[in-house]
Parts: structure tokens; C-alpha cells; sequence
């Protein structure tokens, strides 16, 4: 297994049934070797610097009615919110302050916070902070709307295609809704010029290692410069509320291939890792992962901006503990860099 491990590194490829063996494999001494693998082509990239990004959770509503997530239309057992332009400024003078150079615009589709309305919202931060990078994660638009953003002066966006495979896709999203058109969002964003992110769920509802192996060819054919994963959690006003969580496992181990075959992309310890175990942050970091997006939302919007339960957001998730961050960061040989951190 160690051989198919050095060929991912040497080659970034791995016939699919190596895929297999790999994210079935229990033995942790392979594990460990992968992660072991996927750290070092991280520190060759990046050395033990963790780029940061301020997330700011612009709306909490959502026409889209997707059943693993706690925002969706149906659930009327939560306190809808909007930021206004103002608000969004505001978080973004604070983060600056804090030394953030990335703003990540968050936030449902929703309908209310229109197209103009955002490019209104991105033009008056590209003016204030020319030196900052902003990431939109908006969901699916129109080529034109997605090209108006970038016009306006937005730098990434953020998709992800949640899974691959289209039966899969319809267990886990309503009718309406398609792998298909998710996917031709990907690549309208790639060739409009974003620096792309995309990713999926891990232990989503109903998803087999071969939806993973599926997730894993379709992201070598769109080469994101971000790729973001995270375990699902269940959250309890969804129809999945009784579904068991993912496995952080099976996150951490397809971070490190992620890193293996792509080198320089840019991958979160994402905050539903952090959710589920104490130190997933760090985990995520030691298996390759070399960003972190610490909440700069308004703190009385944190609790409201739910996909899932038990959402980390205090301490070292919080815009304002960063200091603790870099702490944490430190007790494993990283630190964080203040630096914009594209992709190169
Ligand atoms: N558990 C984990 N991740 C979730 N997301 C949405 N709902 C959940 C959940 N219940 C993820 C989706 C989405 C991203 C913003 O959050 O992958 O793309």
C-alpha cells in the first residue's frame, strides 16, 4: 500500500481500484504513512505557514431546500438574518485590523440579497481594501451574473459540487436542483478566471466509497485551485437529522490525497472537522490541509448561520482568537501567515 502512496506522490494519479484500497485501508500504520507523505509536500509548498481567511456569513436564508442543511427553506424553527452592506464593511474593517487580507463572503441564495446588490458589496471593499482578496461562496448564478461579480472585482469563488454522481446528488437535493448544472457552475467559474473551489461532504447520506472514487476523478478533470471537505454532521431539523455524522477518518485520509495529487492547492481544516473532534483543526493541518477561515460574522449571528449542530465557534474559530489559533498552531511547529496566500 505504501508503494501506491509514493506513486500518488511522484505521479498524482492512482489507477481507480488503488483509490479503492486506499480509502478502505484500516490499517493506521499506512494511514499514518499517508498523512506523514501528504504533511511533507505541504511543507515543501508552504513551509509551516497557514494561510487565514475572515468568513463572513452574509444571510442565513435560502431559497434552496437541500436535506442535509440546516438553512434550508422548510426548517421554520430558525431566526432568519441578512447583513447589510454596512455590517459586511464593518467585518471587514475589523478583520483587517486583525490582519486578515482574505474577505470570504458567505451566505444562502438568496433571493433578497440580489446580484447588484453583492457587486454593490464587493465593489465598496475592492475600493477600501485594494490589497485584500475576496472570496464569494453565493451558490449557482448565471454565467453572467458570475461574470459581473468577477468584473466588480472578486477574486475566488466557492462551489462545492457536493457529489459527483447524479443519483447521488438527487438523494441529497430536491428536483430542482442538479449535479449537472452544479457542475457546469465549476467550470463557468474556471473560465471566467476565479480561482475555483469545489469539494464535497464526507459521509454524506447514502454515499459509497465509489461516489468518493467518482468525487476524486471528476476534481483531477477540474483542477480547483481549493479543494474543501468536511465530514457531514447531521442537523436536527433536516431529514437526515438521524443520520450518523461522517467519519473524520475518512476526511483526514482524502485531505492527504487531495495534497498528494495536487501540491499547490489551497485546503481548509474546515470548521465541521473542527466540530467533531477537539483537535480536528490540527488534525486537518497534520494530514495537509494549510488554510484556516476563522469567523469574523457579528458575533449575534454566529449561532444563527447553522448548516449543521454544534457548530465550532468559539475560541481559536473566532476572528477575535486568532492569537489563541496561533497558539494551538504552534504546539504542532505551524504558524499563521498574514499573508493574501493565492493560488500560485
Ligand atoms: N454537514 C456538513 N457540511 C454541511 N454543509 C451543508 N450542510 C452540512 C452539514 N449538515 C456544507 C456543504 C456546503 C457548505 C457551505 O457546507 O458542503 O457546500
Amino acid at each position: 500500500m505504501k508503494i501506491w502512496i509514493d506513486c500518488l506522490r511522484n505521479e498524482h494519479h492512482l489507477p481507480t481500484e488503488a483509490y479503492h484500497e486506499l480509502l478502505t485501508c484500516q490499517d493506521a500504520e499506512v494511514t499514518d504513512y499517508l498523512h506523514q507523505q501528504a504533511r511533507e509536500v505541504s511543507l515543501t509548498q508552504f513551509g509551516n505557514k497557514v494561510y487565514i481567511r475572515g468568513l463572513i456569513e452574509i444571510s442565513n436564508c435560502c431559497k434552496n431546500d437541500c436535506y442535509y442543511c440546516g438553512i434550508r427553506k422548510s426548517n421554520t424553527h430558525i431566526e432568519r438574518y441578512r447583513l447589510t452592506k454596512e455590517q459586511i464593511l464593518d467585518c471587514c474593517r475589523e478583520g483587517y485590523k486583525l490582519g486578515f487580507r482574505t474577505f470570504v463572503m458567505q451566505g444562502g441564495e438568496d433571493r433578497a440579497q440580489s446580484v447588484d446588490w453583492v457587486i454593490e458589496v464587493v465593489t465598496a471593499i475592492r475600493s477600501e481594501f485594494p490589497d485584500c482578496a475576496i472570496t464569494l461562496s453565493l451558490g449557482e448564478m448565471s454565467y453572467q451574473d458570475y461574470e459581473r461579480l468577477y468584473d466588480a472585482g472578486a477574486n475566488r469563488y466557492l462551489l462545492r459540487h457536493e457529489t459527483y454522481q447524479s443519483s447521488h446528488y438527487q438523494q441529497l437535493h430536491p428536483q430542482e436542483m442538479s449535479a449537472q448544472h452544479r457542475q457546469q457552475c465549476l467550470r463557468w467559474l474556471k473560465e471566467i478566471g476565479f480561482q475555483t473551489g469545489t469539494g464535497i461532504m464526507v459521509g454524506s447520506p447514502h454515499q459509497t466509497i465509489d461516489n468518493i472514487i467518482e468525487d476524486i476523478l471528476f476534481i483531477e478533470q477540474l483542477k480547483p485551485q481549493m479543494i474543501g471537505l468536511g465530514p457531514f454532521i447531521p442537523h436536527q431539523d433536516t431529514p437526515f437529522a438521524q443520520h450518523p455524522a461522517g467519519s473524520v477518518e475518512l476526511t483526514l485520509k482524502l485531505l492527504s490525497i487531495f495534497r498528494l495529487m495536487f501540491p499547490q492547492v489551497l485546503i481548509p481544516s474546515t470548521t465541521a472537522l473542527a466540530s467533531l473532534g477537539g483537535d480536528g483543526r490540527l488534525k486537518g493541518i497534520l494530514a495537509g490541509a494549510n488554510v484556516v477561515m476563522p469567523n469574523l460574522s457579528p458575533s449575534n449571528t454566529r449561532k444563527k448561520y447553522e448548516l449543521y449542530n454544534n457548530k465550532a465557534s468559539l475560541g481559536a474559530e473566532a476572528a477575535e482568537g486568532l492569537t489563541l489559533l496561533n497558539e494551538q498552531l504552534k504546539t504542532i511547529g505551524y504558524e499563521i501567515s498574514m499573508e493574501r496566500g493565492d493560488y500560485k
